[in-house]
């Protein structure tokens, strides 16, 4: 399905989803189980957002912002969880998509973005808007394919708004993946 769609949108940027024992082990340590309102950015064909659903609360809220339009769609189809709403639209929006759900902060962001493929204003807004948002106690938690300078492109990226908690390295993942952990800046954050 991801390679389908690759062809026709680079910002799919994988050919095949994520292996499950390695969602396992970047979701690991972040505290799922009490977040309110987690946001995930790049969903694909669900297999983060799966992961996110089985360790939330009962009375969580998931939003998956997903930009490829048949992705998004398939993923409504299959994912049917009153917990979870799948919005087809880009992260740098989440201003508007939280307004409209009459929500503002945010507990824990997860993100599949590959940042090093979407333009620079858009991935700079897509930083600002969820530092922005996320709660000062909460993550803004990415994973990349592992690419030569992609672990420093990303932590030059984010430092503006985030200090980095923790990296993670995933190797045997198809592609190798790229973890990171951050909090907002304390002088940043909306809620301090
Ligand atoms: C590397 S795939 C990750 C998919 C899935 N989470 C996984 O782990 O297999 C990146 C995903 O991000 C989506 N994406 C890219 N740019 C986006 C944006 N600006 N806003 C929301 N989703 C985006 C792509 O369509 C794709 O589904």
């Amino acid at each position: 399905m991801y390679l389908k769609e690759l062809l026709s949108d680079i910002t799919v940027a994988s050919i095949v989803p994520t292996r499950e024992r390695y969602v396992v082990q970047a979701l690991s340590g972040l505290p799922l189980e009490e977040a309110r309102v987690v946001v995930e950015y790049g969903p694909g064909n669900g297999v983060f957002t799966r992961h996110i659903l089985e360790r939330g609360s009962a009375d969580c809220r998931v939003i998956a912002i997903e930009s490829n339009q048949t992705l998004a769609r398939k993923l409504s189809e299959r994912l049917n969880d009153p917990r979870l709403e799948i919005v087809q639209g880009c992260a740098r929006d989440l201003s508007r998509i939280l307004a409209e759900r009459s929500l503002s902060m945010v507990d824990q962001v997860i993100s599949g973005i590959p940042f090093t493929l979407i333009p620079a204003t858009v991935r700079e807004t897509i930083c600002a808007e969820t530092a922005r948002h996320l709660s000062s106690r909460g993550t803004f938690l990415l994973y990349q394919s592992q690419i030569p300078g992609g672990r420093a492109f990303v932590q030059r990226l984010i430092r503006p708004w985030f200090t980095v908690r923790q990296t993670k390295e995933l190797f045997f993942n198809l592609p190798p993946l790229y973890v990171l952990e951050a909090a907002v800046r304390q002088d940043l954050s909306p809620d301090t």
